[in-house]
C-alpha cells in the first residue's frame, strides 16, 4: 500500500508517521518539504504531488487549527481547511485513492447534554467550525472513498496542548482559573493515529470496503470539563513525580462567559463512538488512559 501524508508534524500527523509505516510505503510531507510540495495555501501544489506520487491511500493531518486566530483570518482558515481539502478529494477520486482525514465536534452548536451522532445536524459557532464542515463536505461530494473522523481535544506528546499548558502554569501561578462548563473527552494523537492503521486495514482486507467508508466519530470514552481534566492532569504529574514543584494551590471553576475568547466555545463537545466501534470492531480506552500516560510523559 501507498499511503501520502500531509501534516506529518502536527500533533497527529506525528503519529500517523509511526502507525501507518507498518501497512506499506509511506510518503510523509509537511508544508516545508521541497521535492513535492506540503503545503495547503498551494492548492496547484497539491494537486501535482497526488497526481505524482498516486497512493492509494491520502491521510490529511495538517489543518488550520488556531481556533481564535481563525475569527480573523477567515481566508487562510478556509483556504487550509477547506479549499485544498476539496483539491485532495478530487484528486484522491481521479487517482482511485482512500482519502483519510479528521474534522471536529465544532462542527455542532455545543447545544444540550447528549453525545453527538454522525446524523445530528451541524451548526458550527466559529469559523474554524465552519471551515472543517465545509471540508467535510467537500469530501463527502467528491470523493465516496474517505473515511473523515470528528475527534474533540486533541493532545500528543508533540506540539502544544491543554495539559502541557496547564503544567506550565501550575508551575509559575498560584491560582488557575478553568473552564468548567464545556464537557467533552481528551482523546490522544496516539489513539487518533492507531485507529486510523486499524480502520484503513480493515477496509483494505475485505472485498466490500463500502460499508467502512463514510463518517465516523473517533473520541476516547468517558467525559470531563475543562477544569476537572486540569485538575487530573495535575494529579496524576504529582504522582508520576511526586518532588515535583507546583505553585498553584487551587484550581478555581470558571464559566465560559468569564472567560472571553475571539471565538465561541461549544458546551457539548461530547461525541457519539458506537457508529466507529460497531464497524471496525474496536474497543475505545476511557479518556483518563492516554492523559495519564502523558503526565508521566511530561514529567520522566
Ligand atoms: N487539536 C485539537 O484539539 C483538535 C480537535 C478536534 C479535531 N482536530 C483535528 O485533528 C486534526 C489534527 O489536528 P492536530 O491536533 O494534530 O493539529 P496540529 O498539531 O495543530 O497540527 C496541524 C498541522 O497542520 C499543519 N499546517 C497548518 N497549515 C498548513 C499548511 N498551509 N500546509 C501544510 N500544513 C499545514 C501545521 O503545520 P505548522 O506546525 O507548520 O503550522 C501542523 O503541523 C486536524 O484536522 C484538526 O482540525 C484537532
Amino acid at each position: 500500500m501507498k499511503i501520502l501524508l500531509f501534516g506529518k508534524q502536527g500533533q497527529v500527523g506525528w503519529e500517523l508517521q509511526r502507525s501507518l509505516a507498518p501497512l506499506g510505503t509511506l510518503v510523509a510531507l509537511d508544508r516545508h518539504a521541497t521535492d513535492l510540495c506540503g503545503d495547503l495555501t498551494d492548492t496547484a501544489g497539491i494537486e501535482k504531488t497526488i497526481q505524482t506520487v498516486r497512493p492509494q491511500v491520502i491521510v490529511n493531518a495538517a489543518a488550520y487549527t488556531a481556533v481564535d486566530k481563525a475569527e480573523s483570518d477567515v481566508d487562510l482558515a478556509r483556504q487550509v481547511n477547506a479549499t485544498a481539502v476539496g483539491a485532495m478529494a478530487c484528486q484522491a477520486q481521479a487517482v482511485g485513492a482512500w482519502l483519510v482525514h479528521y474534522s471536529t465536534d465544532y462542527v455542532f452548536n455545543g447545544s444540550g447534554e447528549q453525545p453527538w451522532t454522525e446524523r445530528d445536524d451541524t451548526a458550527p459557532l466559529n469559523v474554524y467550525g465552519q471551515t472543517k464542515l465545509e471540508g467535510e463536505q467537500f469530501i463527502q461530494a467528491q470523493c465516496p472513498q474517505h473515511l473523515i473522523f470528528r475527534t474533540s481535544w486533541v493532545y500528543g506528546s508533540r506540539g502544544g496542548n491543554f495539559a502541557k499548558t496547564m503544567l506550565r502554569l501550575a508551575q509559575e501561578r498560584p491560582r488557575l482559573t478553568v473552564v468548567a462548563d464545556q464537557f467533552g473527552a481528551p482523546t490522544g494523537a496516539d489513539l487518533l493515529a492507531d485507529v486510523t492503521a486499524h480502520a484503513l486495514r480493515q477496509c483494505f482486507s475485505t472485498a466490500n470496503p463500502g460499508p467502512c467508508a463514510g463518517l465516523f466519530n473517533l473520541a476516547a470514552t468517558g467525559e470531563t470539563s475543562w477544569h476537572l481534566y486540569a485538575k487530573h492532569v495535575l494529579a496524576q504529574v504529582v504522582i508520576a513525580q511526586p518532588a515535583i514543584k507546583l505553585v498553584a494551590s487551587e484550581v478555581v471553576p470558571v464559566a465560559t462567559a468569564d472567560f472571553p475568547t475571539a471565538a465561541a466555545r461549544p458546551h457539548n463537545s461530547r461525541l457519539d463512538t458506537s457508529k466507529l466501534r460497531s464497524t471496525f470492531g474496536l474497543t475505545l480506552p476511557p479518556w483518563q488512559h492516554g492523559v495519564d500516560r502523558l503526565a508521566q510523559q511530561l514529567v520522566a
